[in-house]
């Protein structure tokens, strides 16, 4: 069984990555950590635990709220593209569990801790809940797995600006952290995500016809962001970026090519804020940190998916 810790900050496709992590055969889904990002702090808060509650696991997964804003920079949300409460304002009710009163950055270290060498992290918001872990635990660093993020570009397909994905946009000193950590990882860039795992009207169509209560909600979920797309990008369409590295975490053949390089993030300028830098060529002469997915399988992607949503195991 694969332990996991899933850091989120719940809005849209995060609560598909929940509902996967919580059908696999294979993996264990022990804590949620949620970290700012995409809409109001306490709204993400209530989004992961109303969706553990939609997959029939309300009480069996603990949540734990972190990090309420980037380290050092002012907080920007993504309202426009999730709706205001995330989840394509459908006007859920409350879930039924509470968060525990325990921090993320706690949470994350002793989980960690107590199983070294045990727990995958896998990160589908912007990093600052681990970077803090990090900075607190430096050695925990060491006893960490594998940690999956999505996050960052391969190459410059920037959805926040033309250079930066969001997770690393909202807070770029937290991955410069994470980073560097020594932690082993992998980087599931936004352009693989827009290149293998956007659903488009007759998928999309396709899970409304299942009308199963995963299906139903995840439509009802991505109502904004279909909006957005085809406002934004003409496309009717969706994107999938969390429960794909999900995917890639509960079966690594959807990760189809593999490549170890040196990845960094900047920090410093304004232009390029957030922006991931893949050293293709090593011409840095910098021990590749990162394991970046270059190719993933669309099919085995929506085999999962689809599974999922007419409640199976995945
Ligand atoms: O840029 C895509 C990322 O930002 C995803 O994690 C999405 O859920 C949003 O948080
Ligand atoms: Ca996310």
């Amino acid at each position: 069984m694969i332990r996991l810790l899933l850091d989120t900050d719940t809005a849209g496709d995060d609560t598909t990555a929940i509902m996967m992590a919580l059908r696999a055969s294979n993996a264990s889904l022990e804590a949620v950590t949620i970290n700012c990002g995409n809409v109001d702090f306490d709204q993400e808060v209530r989004n992961a635990l109303y969706t553990i509650e939609v997959a029939g696991k309300s009480g069996d997964v603990p949540v734990y709220p972190g990090a309420r804003h980037p380290l050092l920079r002012e907080w920007e949300t993504a309202e426009r593209v999730h709706g205001k409460d995330g989840m394509g304002d459908s006007g859920f009710p409350a879930p039924k569990q509470r968060p525990e009163s325990k921090h993320a950055v706690d949470a994350i270290i002793e989980l960690v801790n107590s199983s070294p060498g045990e727990v995958t992290l896998v990160e589908i918001a912007p990093m600052t809940n681990l970077a803090l872990a990090i900075r607190k635990d430096p050695a925990m660093a060491r006893k960490v797995r594998h940690l999956y993020f999505m996050g960052g570009t391969n190459q410059y397909l920037g959805n926040v600006t033309p250079a930066a994905e969001f997770n690393m946009w909202v807070d770029p000193d937290a991955a410069k952290v994470v980073l560097h950590s020594g932690i082993p990882m992998t980087m599931v860039g936004w352009e693989i995500c827009m290149r293998h795992g956007l659903l488009e009207g007759p998928e999309l169509r396709r899970i409304a016809a299942l009308k199963t209560r995963e299906a139903r909600f995840m439509t009802a979920v991505t109502r904004q962001e279909r909006r957005f797309m085809k406002e934004v990008q003409g496309a009717d369409a969706v994107s999938c970026p969390d429960s794909m590295t999900m995917a890639m975490v509960l079966n690594g053949a959807v990760a189809t090519d593999v490549r170890k390089k040196f990845v960094d993030v900047d920090n410093e300028s304004d232009l390029s804020r957030g922006a991931t830098y893949v050293d293709h060529l090593g011409v840095l002469g910098r021990r590749p940190n990162v394991d970046v997915v270059y190719g993933a399988s669309e099919r085995l992607f929506r085999e999962m998916l689809f599974r999922m949503l007419k409640g199976e195991r995945v």
